[in-house]
């Protein structure tokens, strides 16, 4: 068996496992090509877990054009979670609508009113969540578990592509046909809001083009943070 072909297998059993032992579950997707792999995976498979992205009102077309391309091509609407209008209009009255570029506290303050608390009631009440992080993306990610404590939603988190590689994504995009965000064949390998992603350049790293004017070690928007740190508890395998 290829060495791919022992990575899907062992993914489809990390999820396999986690509808027997953590239902309810849910996928977090960003529509983006690594969350594309495990939303194949999910509804090829019928696997009852529902998948939702956080629509954080400030999504590039592409994006957003992804979630009718779920639809035509599986069937299955992805269900969203938005921010609260209130916070968001009080941040962009006090701030003004792009006060992210000013500096790293009013960048998390947007990515909290806009990701992190839509991201907490999609949560709710669920065993587990699942993402599509992996391990070779950033500087902030190099100790990612495929299962990890998660105490500040109080439940256990699974990375099931902590261990692929960006090719290991794209053979099985390819091999599988299935649809991705365009923005990836615009020199965007790694996608969040419009105005805080922009196009690298060869030989840049995936996720240089993600808040571009920060430190690597800042770059993370609070879904994935506890308390401003990383947490990384344990590793089960499938
Ligand atoms: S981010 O946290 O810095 O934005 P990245 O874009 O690499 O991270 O995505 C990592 C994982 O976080 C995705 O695979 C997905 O599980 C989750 N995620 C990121 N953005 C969203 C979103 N808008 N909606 C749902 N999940 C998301
Ligand atoms: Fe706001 Fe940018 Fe964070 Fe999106 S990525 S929530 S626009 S700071």
């Amino acid at each position: 068996m290829s060495e791919l072909n022992t990575l899907i297998q062992s993914t489809q059993q990390t999820l396999e496992r986690i509808v027997r032992d953590f239902t309810p579950a849910v996928f977090a997707s960003s529509l983006a090509a690594e969350d594309m792999v495990l939303t194949d995976l999910i509804l090829k498979a019928k696997l009852p877990i529902t998948i939702f992205s956080l629509e954080t009102g400030r999504l590039h077309a592409e994006t957003l054009a992804m979630l009718d391309k779920v639809k035509e091509t599986y069937g299955y609407e992805i269900a969203l979670y938005r921010p609260q209008p209130e916070a968001v209009e009080a941040y962009v009255a006090q701030n003004g609508l792009n006060a992210f570029y000013d500096s790293v506290e009013m960048r998390k303050e947007c990515c909290r009113i806009r990701k992190v608390e839509p991201l907490g009631r999609a949560l709710a009440g669920n065993q587990a969540w699942i993402t599509g992080q992996r391990r070779a993306q950033s500087a902030t990610r190099t100790s990612l578990m495929i299962e990890e404590d998660d105490p500040a939603h109080f439940m256990t988190k699974f990375n099931p592509l902590a261990d692929w590689s960006e090719q290991d994504v794209w053979t099985y995009l390819r091999d599988n046909k299935v649809p991705y965000n365009a923005l990836h064949d615009k020199g965007y390998p790694s996608i969040g809001c419009e105005p805080c992603t922009r196009a690298i350049e060869p030989g840049e790293d995936v996720r240089a083009g993600r808040w571009w004017w920060e430190n690597p070690e800042s770059k993370e928007c609070g879904l994935h943070v506890v308390d401003g740190k990383l947490i990384r508890i344990k590793s089960v395998a499938a």
